[in-house]
């Protein structure tokens, strides 16, 4: 830990690694900031650490394959070049004969689905999280689908409490008239409202134990995946306060895609992004200075297959330096006198346009 006395948190994400504890890891932001490549290489340093981890997408356009590389199913498949790294894609767009297993259950979760948005996509994710639960891995770690898609999931919870709510006050009113109707059509008593019904209690429950979990800052931790501009630190301003509504534990911002100046482009386009990154640079710092921001470096090339990603990893757990501040006394030289040149060049412009 650092001293105190003002300091910044270490901008890296090595205290997630130091934190044994931790079982549930999101990652979410922003569409193409960067939150797939941001938790493969999570998941593959905590491989190092831990005993197993699993990395699990529940972006219905899933790309940890393409991230490793590597065709994955809806059961945990182990990733290439390790022995206790596990992945695997599933689907939030339930599919309802997952949940029932008959026609009649299925039209049944249907009319729930009208009376609930959002309850079989809960319902789903119930079902997945009761089988990870199972499967004791040390920690396991989420690629989320893009922000808003991430807080429904959050909200999961409730979603399922009310959906029970309904399904009683539809049962208290109506009698048996529901099983009677199911009888009619032909379906046994197993795939009743009664069976619905227990069904439902029992993700609530798994869901409950969960939910628990999930807002236990020893347990679980959300890992906010961003790009310095305007749009980005919006919705992570966004992200963090519904996070806090839902009691969920969030200290990690990655500021992926930042541009370095190191080169001394002579770029004007490169020259004023590089301002403006560093305007909302400056505003992440200034908001979130008891957070562990992690900034990554634009590259120019794509983070894709197990290689670059453990290449790109080094940089999550050593702050990058840019070559110019790495420099020496001759670069400095150098870098002024490019300014002078761009000044002087500014200022003849200048001077040209005022002569009309
Ligand atoms: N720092 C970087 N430099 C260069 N390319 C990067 C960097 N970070 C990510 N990429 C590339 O950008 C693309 C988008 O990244 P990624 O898939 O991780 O984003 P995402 O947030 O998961 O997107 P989506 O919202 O579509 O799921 C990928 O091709 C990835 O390889
Ligand atoms: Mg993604």
């Amino acid at each position: 830990m650092s001293g105190g006395g003002g300091e910044l948190p270490e901008g890296t994400v090595a205290n997630l690694l130091e934190q044994e504890t931790l079982k549930w890891v999101f990652v979410g932001g922003k569409g193409g900031v960067g939150k797939t490549t941001c938790s493969s290489i999570l998941s593959i340093l905590l491989a190092r650490v831990r005993p197993s981890v699993l990395i699990i997408s529940t972006d219905p356009a899933h790309n940890l394959s393409d991230a490793f590389q590597q065709r994955f199913t809806k059961s945990p498949t182990l990733v290439n070049g390790f022995t206790n790294l596990y992945a695997m894609e599933v689907d939030p767009n339930v599919e309802h004969e997952e949940i029932g297993g008959a026609e009649g259950m299925d039209s049944l979760v249907t009319e729930l689905t009208n009376a609930i948005p959002g309850i079989d996509e809960a319902m789903s994710f119930a079902e997945m999280l009761k089988l990870v639960q199972t499967m004791d891995y040390s920690v396991i770690v989420f690629d989320t689908a893009p922000t808003g898609h991430t807080l429904r999931l959050l909200q999961f919870p409730s979603t399922l409490e009310k959906g029970l709510t309904k399904m009683m006050m539809l049962k208290n009113r109506f009698g048996g008239m529901l099983t009677q109707m199911t009888r009619l059509f032909g379906m046994g008593d197993e795939f009743g409202e009664d069976a619905l019904l227990g069904k439902l209690e029992g993700m609530k429950e798994v869901i409950e134990q969960v939910n628990k979990q999930f807002k236990d800052p020893d347990l679980t931790t959300f890992v906010c995946v961003c790009i310095p501009e305007f749009l980005s630190l919006y919705e992570t301003e966004r992200l963090v306060q519904e996070l806090t509504k839902f009691e969920i534990d969030t200290h990690n911002i990655i500021i992926n895609q930042v541009l370095f100046d190191e080169e001394d482009s002579e770029s004007k386009l490169l020259k004023a992004r590089m301002k403006m990154q560093q305007k909302y640079l400056d505003q992440f710092y200034m908001l979130y200075d008891d957070f562990h921001i992690t900034k990554l470096p634009l590259l120019p090339e794509e983070v894709t297959g197990v290689d670059s990603l453990k290449a790109f990893s080094g940089l999550f757990l050593k702050p990058y330096q840019p070559l110019t501040s790495r420099g020496n006394v001759e670069e400095l030289v150098r870098r002024i006198s490019t300014l002078r040149k761009q000044l002087k060049d500014a200022e003849d412009e200048l001077e040209r346009l005022n002569k009309g």
